[in-house]
């Protein structure tokens, strides 16, 4: 079976192929970074227009890439939710419109599905059962995976997601959109030693997270340190303070991952989303899975952040099993990974 994927939840638009027979067969992504840069964030309208300007051409590239033709696809999957509606709706009615015409099912991927799989593209792919942390811009979660479709929710944040942290305190500090990336760029040069910043709830036996007091507390050091600052201090203090947030972050997450770990009795971890990235996530990870005995997957950098391979593999399990959506089925853009129905 040979499913095309389509993702359009954000401000990444992914397209790709997967196949029974060969795996990921090809992919492409467009990022709208320059879009949105000059407004310090995403703006919504503009996302959706992006992504019917983009999705024709960039799936008749990815289908001639892979000399292929429209009429060998047998199945169609699209990012159904969770995301901004727009962009959900721009991708849908694209999706849907192609499996019509090629008399193709088409089916609705939970975006957080996506990304709880992407680790299985991989060829050192996870075994059942794991524990997931999902890190992204609008979800942080511990995820117990039993098997593809059924999944636990362990613990999750209270507040802000940790991507979303990411992004505010990147902007407290000026350094605009993309924030995650950014802020981990200025923290490279920050001294560990100058600041040590809180880490809320790291030691509440639960799995639950909380991130929005991390983010005052970075505004308010901010303020009071700032004042009167040549150019190159205020550099200096910017970057202290990208690091201390991000030992911080990457410290809680580390730490509950640990805890979710114990609780289950699983040996194996994944991350995913975007915040997966992170160099400093990973190799503290990589550090804590040797001293502990588990073992920690990612995804490929690339497929971290949000993709269009992550939705054509998560439709793929679904559509070869018959699994589809007809034409009523709508878009959620709150769409919560729980809420999946089961394989
Ligand atoms: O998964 P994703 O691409 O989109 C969502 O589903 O939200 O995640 C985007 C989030 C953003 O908040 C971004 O700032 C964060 O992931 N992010 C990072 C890094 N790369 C992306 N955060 C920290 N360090 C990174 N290297
Ligand atoms: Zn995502």
């Amino acid at each position: 079976m040979l499913v095309l994927g389509i993702e359009t939840s954000c401000d990444e638009t992914g397209v790709a192929l997967f196949s029974s027979r060969d795996g990921l067969v090809a992919d492409k992504l467009y990022s709208q970074v320059e879009v949105h840069s000059e407004f310090g964030g995403v703006v919504p309208e503009l996302a959706s227009r992006d992504h019917i300007r983009k999705l024709a051409p960039m799936v008749k590239s990815l289908l001639e890439e892979a000399d292929l033709e429209g009429h060998q696809i047998d199945g169609v999957a699209f990012t159904a939710g969770p995301g901004l509606a727009g962009s959900l709706l721009v991708g849908s009615a694209f999706a849907r419109s192609l499996a019509w015409a090629w008399g193709v099912p088409a089916l609705g991927v939970n975006h957080m599905e996506g990304h709880l799989l992407a680790p299985m593209l991989e060829t050192d792919c996870p075994e059942f059962p794991f524990v997931a942390l999902l890190v992204s811009g609008g979800h942080t979660q511990l995820i117990e995976v039993e098997k593809v479709g059924k999944y636990k929710l362990l613990g999750e944040s209270i507040d802000d997601a940790a991507g979303e942290a990411f992004d505010k305190v990147a902007k407290i500090l000026g350094l605009g959109y993309p924030g995650g990336p950014r802020l981990a760029k200025a923290a490279i040069n920050g001294d560990p030693k100058r600041f040590h910043f809180p880490r809320p709830m790291i030691n509440k036996s639960n799995l639950d997270f909380s991130f929005s007091g991390l983010k005052t507390h970075t505004a308010r050091v901010i303020e009071l340190e700032s004042k009167d600052l040549g150019e190159k201090e205020l550099l200096n203090l910017k970057s202290d303070v990208a690091r201390a947030f991000e030992e911080a972050v990457v410290d809680i997450l580390t730490n509950k991952c640990i805890r979710a770990l114990n609780q289950t009795n699983c040996k194996t971890l994944i991350m995913a989303g975007g915040v997966s990235a992170n160099s400093r996530l990973r190799m503290n990870m990589d550090r804590i899975s040797d001293k502990e005995q588990i073992k920690v997957i990612y995804p490929r950098i690339e497929f971290c952040t949000d993709n269009g391979a992550m939705i054509a593999y998560a439709g793929w399990h679904r559509l070869r099993l018959g699994q589809k959506n007809d034409l009523s089925f709508h878009i959620r853009p709150r769409w919560p990974i729980t809420e999946i129905p089961e394989i």
